[in-house]
């Protein structure tokens, strides 16, 4: 099917969401954005298309897509901006315009129901399947990656992009897999916890991979907030899964889990504050997300510092590091206890 060409309107370099969702659709070939119309003039350029309103649209194209109040002199809503098309000579416009959302929709039920079947093939996978590399990521990489400007620019092949898919780099987040699909922790996982699950999506395939080894283990997903997508239909699935939200760390606070995964608050001071209420009791594995996001350097020297400490701290156990970007972005550190 050929692409949908658009043109965006209004679209904001603050509007993070509604950038994840079009990076996702143009990296996955359903749209082709083929002007961005400003925001305003200081605005950053996101798809570098930026044009003036009449040169955008003179541009032959399917929609408009409403991405926030419009330019400075369309401010207003999907109807808003479709009036003021209207009145001012634009008036074949008006049929095409829409917003993200409504664009969005049919590529999220589309998406949801493969993650499903994906999700169905790991909890039934046989072990030459769930070790081989080329097989598992496959499955991970159809299974939507969050479109980060970084990844969807330089995209690994095979990634399907979503925005309710795992927010990792995927091959780093396929290395973790790997390792847990190794048979040397079947059966003996019994119960794991996560904090920070956001959309669930990187819960759901640890959750299956692990839970395809012991089918009695217990997957608590912790969170302060309830972000996740098609949880009940994941559950039949994959019934380990449990949702603790709102709860956070230290709901949790000297339990001892035999998997542990942190990737909540990346400050320096919620990275250590879950480190000491659950990390440090893990049993035998312990995961940190974003060992070098240097992002959150800021927020007292974050999770880079905070990876740094506590590599120092569990300095007798086995240290692995799966990264693809070591000196800027994202990273997996583990900690196998010994
Ligand atoms: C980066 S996202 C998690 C991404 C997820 N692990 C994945 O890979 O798809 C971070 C999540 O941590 C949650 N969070 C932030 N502070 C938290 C805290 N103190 N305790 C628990 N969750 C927290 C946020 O609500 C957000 O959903």
């Amino acid at each position: 099917m050929a692409a949908k060409k658009v043109v965006t309107f209004g679209l904001r370099y603050k509007d993070f969401s509604r950038q994840r969702n079009l990076f996702a659709l143009r990296n996955n070939s359903e749209i082709e954005i083929v002007a961005e119309i400003a925001y305003d003039d200081s605005d950053e350029e996101i798809f570098f298309k930026r044009t003036s309103i009449e040169e955008g649209l003179a541009i032959p194209h399917d929609y408009v897509i409403v991405c926030g109040p419009g330019p400075s002199m369309v401010k207003g809503s999907v109807e808003e901006v479709a009036q003021w098309l209207s009145d001012n000579g634009f008036s074949e416009e008006v049929s095409k315009v829409t917003n993200v959302t409504n664009l969005t929709m049919a590529h999220f039920e589309q998406i949801q129901t493969h993650q499903l079947q994906v999700l169905k093939e790991l909890v039934t996978a046989s072990d030459a399947q769930i070790h081989d590399r080329n097989w598992l990521g496959e499955r991970i990489y159809s299974y939507g990656i969050n479109p980060f400007f970084k990844l969807a620019k330089d995209p690994e092949p095979g990634v399907t992009w979503s925005t309710c898919g795992i927010l990792q780099v995927p091959s780093e987040f396929l290395d973790l897999c790997l390792y847990l699909s190794d048979d040397r922790w079947k059966g003996r996982i019994d119960n794991a916890i996560e904090v920070g699950v956001w959309r669930g999506a990187s819960s759901y395939i640890l959750a299956a991979i692990l839970y395809r080894g012991n089918p009695q283990m217990t997957y608590n997903m912790v969170d302060i907030y309830d972000g996740l997508v098609h949880f009940d239909a994941v559950k039949e699935i994959v019934p380990s899964l449990k949702k603790c939200i709102p709860n956070t760390s230290a709901d949790f606070a000297e339990r001892s889990f035999d998997f542990c995964f942190i990737d909540a608050d990346h400050s320096y001071d919620g990275m250590m504050g879950d480190y000491m209420n659950v990390g440090r009791y893990a049993s035998k594995i312990l995961v940190f997300h974003d060992i070098f996001g240097h992002e959150y350097d800021h927020l007292n020297g974050g999770t880079v510092r905070g990876w740094q400490e506590i590599k120092e701290l569990e300095k007798d156990n086995k240290i692995t590091e799966f990264t693809k970007y070591p000196d800027f972005w994202m990273g997996l550190g583990v900690v196998e206890k010994q």
